[in-house]
């Protein structure tokens, strides 16, 4: 019989936590989705955790929706981290071979990303990722696997990411609170490109645009490795505020009227279509144009394109990104955004529906849940370290235990 294993992927977003579990069997590589549960989110601002107990509510509720829907019980989750905390360098590590005949092992390259993760990084701060990018052997550069090649010298390039200590803190808190371990946690971005990204596009290069509710996430990839990351402090909810006042509206009804008759052209909309706004408080419902609603959309979705396009460029990319840009999360949702985008970054854009899954396929088929899905096939293809975090966490866990007990 072949054994199943299940994997959860839990999206702490700014505006919505969504808990996705998949079942896999050993040996397949794509996941069937068999719960969902998704609560707005309480407690985060711009994807840090400010209020635990609220955090620890939606969490729990969006774990204990996903597992009624599956029918079963989880323990363990793959946790996605953002937020305006977040830095990203690239590092470079060098060691000499350890072998007499030269052969490169497993070993050596653990050491050379070893080196390479060696840079100080303040006491605040911690390391989320170490992703290597490319290895050099003596002089050869843009070796991808240099494990049974031979050598003297081995370098490494990394993409190192950290995050706020505070922040990987809370979210650990949070989860533990709700009695889960955290496999493992992975930048939000990262995650996405798992559900969005062929190896073709990456190798092509290719830049992942995640338009979340506080957040604007950021990944660069070419020559098949991830680049350059980066979060903007900026999301829909900037929009919908925008909204809120220029039209005098509650911000619930901001957020309507935008996912409903928004758009981010206003030249693609007709000065003549008219919609109705309700007043704040008391004041009478008015009319008024969906050009003038666009109007007000338009200038800030600009300014956030603008700036995810500094971020792009910052990657130093070689010519051009041949696969273009992928745009995703809630906010890529709004009319017009795909065309503003291209015509901000001249280059092909278009919209990110998570892939490679099965099960749930019309629930899940949405930009919104490509973090989710995306931290589920990350499980799928770390499971060696996935299963390493977990088992030093169980160990970690009956300490705390025994240490209750006795003392
Ligand atoms: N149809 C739509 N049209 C316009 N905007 C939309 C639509 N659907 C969702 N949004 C916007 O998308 C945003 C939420 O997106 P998403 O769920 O990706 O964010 P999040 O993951 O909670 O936040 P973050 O990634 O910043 O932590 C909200 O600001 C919402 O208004
Ligand atoms: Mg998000």
């Amino acid at each position: 019989m072949s054994q199943i294993r299940t994997i959860v992927g839990l999206d702490i977003g700014t505006t919505k936590i969504s808990a996705i579990i998949a079942e896999i069997e050993q040996g397949d590589e794509i996941p069937r989705l068999v719960g969902l549960g998704m609560v707005p989110s309480d407690g985060l601002r711009r994807g840090v955790v400010v209020d635990l107990e609220k955090t620890v509510r939606s969490i729990g509720k969006a774990i204990s929706d996903a597992e009624l829907m599956a029918g079963v019980n989880v323990d363990g989750i793959i946790a996605g981290i953002s937020g305006d905390h977040i830095r990203s360098i690239n590092s470079h590590g060098v060691i000499a071979v350890s072998r007499s005949d030269n052969e490169i092992t497993h070993t050596d390259v653990e050491r050379v990303i070893d080196a390479a993760r060696a840079v100080a990084i303040p006491a605040d701060r911690e390391i989320v990722h170490v992703l290597p990018q490319d290895y050099v052997i003596d002089e050869q550069t843009g070796i991808k696997v240099p494990i049974g090649m031979s050598g003297v010298r081995l370098e490494a390039e990394v993409h190192i990411v950290t995050a706020a200590s505070t922040a990987v803190r809370n979210i650990y808190r949070a989860i533990g609170r709700c009695e889960m371990d955290v496999e493992a946690l992975v930048l939000e971005s990262l995650a996405s490109s798992y559900a969005l990204l062929t190896d073709e596009e990456q190798e092509l290069g290719i830049a992942v645009i995640d338009l979340g509710g506080g957040t604007t996430d950021i990944a660069v990839y070419y020559d098949g490795s991830i680049r350059h990351t980066s979060t903007l402090p900026l999301g829909g909810k900037s929009v919908t505020n925008d909204i809120a006042i220029g039209l005098r509206t509650p911000i619930e009804q901001a957020e309507n009227i935008k996912k409903q008759h928004g758009a981010a052209i206003p030249s693609m909309v007709d000065a003549n279509d008219m919609i109705s706004v309700p007043g704040v408080g008391s004041r009478a419902a008015r009319d008024i144009s969906k050009n003038v609603l666009a109007s007000i959309i338009g200038p800030r979705m600009e300014e956030i394109l603008n700036l995810a396009h500094r971020e792009v460029k910052k990657s130093n990319f070689p010519e051009t990104l041949a696969a273009g840009i992928v745009l995703t999360g809630g906010g890529s949702l709004l009319a017009g955004t795909e065309e503003l985008a291209e015509q901000i970054f001249d280059m092909p854009v278009k919209l990110g529906y998570p892939k490679g899954f099965d099960g749930l396929t019309d629930m899940a088929n949405s930009p919104i849940h490509a973090t989710a899905i995306g931290l589920i096939h990350y499980g799928i293809r770390h499971s060696d370290e996935v299963a390493k975090k977990s088992k030093t966490q169980g160990v970690f866990k009956k300490i705390e235990k025994w240490f209750n007990e006795h003392f």
